[in-house]
C-alpha cells in the first residue's frame, strides 16, 4: 500500500542513488508541483540542492519575498533569486498579441535560467562540473499530455514556462512524475510545505504578462499589481480561498472610461475580476461572490488605485470563455 510516508521514502531511496555526491539545480516557480519536488529532494540530499527562482517582473504583490521566505527560511533550502524584469520588460516593449507574449516570455525565462545556471557553475569553481542534475514537477497528467515516453522534459506548449529546452546538458530527477496532484499535495504536507504553498491557487507562468491586456509595461503592471493585491486579500479575508479555484484581475490598459474626480472627469482602465470555480481548468463556472465582498474590492481597488475608474465582473463560464483573458 503506497501512502504519503512510503513514496517519501522510495523517492527519497532511488534520488540518492541516482544523484550520489553530485550537485542539483531546481527551478523554482512558486507553484505546488516545484515546490514539492524541491522539498523531495531536500530531504534526500540536503545542500546538495541549489534553487533557482526567476523574478520576470511579472510577479504578483510580494511573491518574491514569500518566496525567499517559504524555502529559505521555512524548508532551509537554498535559494538564488535572480532579478530579470528589465529583460522581460525590453523584450516584449511593443508586444500585444498574447501567443507572442508567451513565446517571448517562454524564452526569456530559459535565457535567465541558464545565465543562472553558469553563474552557480562558475562560482563552485573545479566543482561546478558535478552541477549535472536538473529537478523538474512534471506529474503524471503531464507525461501523458506531453505524448509519454520516457525523457519527455516538456510540458505542453500552453504551460510552456518553466519547461526548459532538451538540448540543456542536464539529467533531469522527476521524482513526481507517476503522480497526481491530490498526492503531489499529500507528499508535500507530510514533508513540511507550508500549507499555503500546498494549496496555493493555480498563477500562469507568464505571471501579469498576459494579464496586461495590451503592450505590457512597467506602470502597467504596477496598476494591475495594486488592484489584483487588493482582490486577493478580500477573497482570502472573506474564506473563499478554497471554494475558488483562482481569480485572474485583468487590467484594460487601452480601454478608456470615463470616470468623475472631483469637479472633473478623468479617464482611466477598467479591470475584471475574474472568479472561477473549477475542477481540473479544462471547464470552470464563474463564482457567484457574495455582493458584499465583490462592493467591498472595487470600492478599495476605485479608492486607492486613481488609474482605474471602473471594475467589472466576468459571469462567463468556460467554454466557451477561457479563464484567462489572453
Ligand atoms: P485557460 O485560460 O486556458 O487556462 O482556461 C486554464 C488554466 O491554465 C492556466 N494558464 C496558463 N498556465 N502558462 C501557464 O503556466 C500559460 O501560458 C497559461 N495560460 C493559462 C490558467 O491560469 C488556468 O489555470
Amino acid at each position: 500500500d503506497w501512502t504519503p510516508g512510503s513514496i517519501i521514502d522510495d523517492q527519497v531511496a532511488r534520488i540518492r542513488a541516482q544523484v550520489g555526491g553530485a550537485r542539483v539545480i531546481c527551478g523554482l516557480s512558486g507553484g505546488v508541483d516545484s515546490s514539492v519536488a524541491a522539498a523531495l529532494v531536500h530531504r534526500a540530499i540536503g545542500d546538495q540542492l541549489t534553487c533557482i527562482f526567476v523574478d520576470h517582473g511579472l510577479l504578483r504583490a510580494g511573491e518574491r519575498e514569500q518566496v525567499e521566505r517559504d524555502y529559505a527560511q521555512s524548508m532551509g533550502i537554498r535559494v538564488v533569486t535572480v532579478d530579470e524584469s528589465e529583460r522581460f520588460l525590453d523584450a516584449l516593449a511593443g508586444v500585444t498579441d498574447p501567443e507572442a507574449k508567451r513565446k517571448i516570455i517562454g524564452r526569456e525565462f530559459i535565457r535567465s535560467f541558464e545565465a543562472a545556471q553558469r553563474a552557480l557553475v562558475a562560482e563552485a569553481g573545479e566543482q561546478g562540473a558535478e552541477i549535472r542534475f536538473l529537478v523538474q514537477g512534471t506529474l503524471y497528467p503531464d507525461v501523458v499530455e506531453s505524448g509519454g515516453g520516457d525523457g519527455a522534459a516538456n510540458i505542453k506548449s500552453h504551460h510552456n514556462v518553466g519547461g526548459l529546452p532538451e538540448d540543456l546538458d542536464f539529467t533531469l530527477i522527476e521524482p513526481l512524475r507517476t503522480l497526481f496532484k491530490d498526492e503531489v499535495r499529500a507528499i508535500g504536507l507530510e514533508l513540511g510545505v507550508p500549507e499555503h504553498i500546498v494549496w496555493r491557487q493555480p498563477f500562469p507562468g507568464p505571471g501579469l504578462g498576459i494579464r496586461v491586456i495590451g503592450e505590457v509595461t512597467r506602470e502597467r503592471l504596477d496598476v494591475l499589481r495594486a488592484a489584483d493585491a487588493i482582490a486577493r486579500e478580500e477573497l482570502t479575508a472573506a474564506g473563499l480561498d478554497r471554494e475558488i479555484w483562482q481569480c485572474p484581475v485583468v487590467l484594460l490598459a487601452d480601454v478608456h472610461s470615463v470616470g468623475v474626480q472631483g469637479d472633473g472627469r478623468s479617464y482611466g482602465s477598467p479591470v475584471v475580476l475574474r472568479p472561477v470555480t473549477s475542477e481540473d481548468a479544462m471547464t470552470a463556472d464563474w463564482s457567484r461572490v457574495p455582493f458584499d465582498v465583490l462592493a467591498r474590492i472595487s470600492t478599495r481597488i476605485t479608492n486607492s488605485v486613481p488609474e482605474v475608474t471602473r471594475v467589472v465582473l466576468d459571469v462567463t463560464s468556460k467554454p466557451p470563455a477561457t479563464i484567462e483573458w489572453e
